[in-house]
């Protein structure tokens, strides 16, 4: 059993919290947010993350789980201290480090024994060595000694309880070893593979892999919009490419384009890292254009089909930026709304989580209870999220309560020529002539 103090509540901070006391290590999670501190004690999750709520509940029982507001009720007699506070993208597209920075001075001034800072945050490479320059400044009186790692955390919202017991790799980057190596011991019951690297090549890593990520999505997404011109369907070209094993099938499904709290900052912070050191991410630069251009020929297809949007009443089916979370940080969704809604569309929208999130951010839409209920007298209905629960929709109810039986399948979930013969005007994304 050791004593972790996680700085942050929220999709990484509560996610690694609950799973290292579901370890039998004895955690404390603190968040500024007094309000998260006052939901988690009354057992309410701030944030939707399945089965998140029962590793809670169950470690909160045991007593290995506890929640504070205050640093020196969670800081003082931790081993670990593990940073997981947001970094949202700057005006020009940098890191936004103020959380980070702020974490680290409150640490340092609540620190009286040794203990190792891990940043779980994703960070700039360089942050680690700024974060033990804080800490190193601060701590001058006290005298209390400490060691930084770098933990870059690969969770995704969703399936992160999942992803913290099962993880593919666990990545430690420290310029001491011995704390690298004593974090990696945390992570020992979980089996599985442990790099132990320097602290700016673990920073590097996380952003490495989120920008491959996601220019494998606007990868697909450019071939998908060549696809329609020419009469492919992408969705059995991405099959057929994923069968070969130095491909593989995963993040080559066309839609949208990506969205959420990390991929569009992460690749933008890294183009600016690259940007600011003399270098010309050009890929990078391409990898955004395009995910910003899937939004648009979505938009463009509602115009077509409908002959512009004034006047018209527009259907969404999902707000979150993908399925199984709440999340609507960076949704394509909310874009799409409000452009439609500039062009004088009417909108009723429906997300079978995400709305209590959505209604507090978006005006003059009207929610809906179910997703048969958002189709209700619209002229074209649009599915932006994935959701399971629009996979096997009943088409004939649908159909019989639209104004026109317009459907545009941002995530390429329906099979085209189904819902054609059930009268149907169908747009995909990349899915032959006219998609
Ligand atoms: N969400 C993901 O899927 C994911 C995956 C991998 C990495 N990350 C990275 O992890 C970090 C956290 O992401 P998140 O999605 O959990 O963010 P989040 O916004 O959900 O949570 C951050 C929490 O930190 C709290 N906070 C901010 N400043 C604080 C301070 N000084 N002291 C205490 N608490 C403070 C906020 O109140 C908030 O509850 C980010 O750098 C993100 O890029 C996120």
């Amino acid at each position: 059993m050791r004593k972790i103090c996680v700085i942050g509540t929220g999709y990484v901070g509560l996610v690694t919290g609950a799973c290292f006391s579901d370890l039998g290590n004895q955690v404390v999670c603190l968040d500024i947010v007094k309000e998260k501190i006052e939901r988690l004690e009354r057992g309410e999750m701030p944030i939707y993350e399945p089965g998140l709520e029962e590793v809670v509940a169950r470690n909160v029982a045991a007593k290995r789980l506890a929640f504070t507001s205050n640093y020196a009720d969670a800081v003082p007699g931790a081993d670990f201290i593990f940073i997981a506070v947001g970094t949202p993208s700057g005006v020009d597209g940098e890191a936004d480090l103020q959380y980070v920075r702020m974490a680290a001075e409150s640490i340092s001034d609540a620190l009286t024994s040794y203990a190792i800072i891990i940043n779980k945050s994703t960070v700039p490479v360089g942050t680690g060595d700024s974060v033990a320059q804080i800490l190193i400044e601060r701590g001058k009186k006290s005298g209390v000694d400490f060691d930084v790692v770098s933990n870059p955390e690969f969770l995704q919202e969703g399936s992160a309880v999942y992803n913290f017991q099962q993880p593919d790799r666990v990545v430690l980057g420290s310029t001491n070893h011995d704390a690298a190596a004593q974090v990696a011991q945390l992570y020992l019951p979980l089996r599985c593979s442990i790099m132990i690297t320097d602290l700016r090549t673990a920073e590097m890593i996380k952003y490495a892999s989120n920008a491959f990520l996601a220019t494998r999505i606007s990868f697909i997404n450019e071939i998908a919009t060549i696809c329609e011109k020419l009469g492919a369907d992408v969705k059995e070209v991405a099959a057929g490419m994923g069968m070969d094993k130095r491909i593989g099938r995963a993040f080559l499904d066309a839609g949208v384009g990506y969205g959420g709290s990390c991929f569009p900052k992460d690749v933008k912070a890294l183009a600016w890292m690259g940007e600011i050191n003399g270098c010309h991410p050009q890929l990078l630069r391409a990898v955004m254009d395009i995910n910003r251009d899937m939004r648009r020929q979505v938009l463009a297809k509602v115009r077509e089909l409908l002959g512009g949007a004034r006047g018209k009443t527009v259907a969404i089916w999902g707000l979150a930026f993908k399925p199984n979370t709440d999340d609507i940080r960076d949704a394509p969704a909310f874009d799409i709304i409000h452009i439609l809604q500039m062009e004088g569309a009417a909108i009723r929208a429906y997300d079978p989580v995400a709305m209590p999130n959505a209604q507090a951010a978006l005006k003059q839409v009207m929610f809906c209870e179910n997703a048969y209920c958002a189709a209700e007298g619209a002229d074209a209905l649009v599915i932006v999220t994935e959701w399971n629960e629009f996979k096997y929709a009943d088409w004939a109810r649908v159909g019989a309560s639209m104004k026109q039986k317009i459907v545009i399948d941002g995530r390429n979930i329906y099979e085209p020529d189904k819902l054609r013969e059930l009268g149907f005007t169908y747009r995909g994304v990349g899915r032959g002539y006219g998609a």
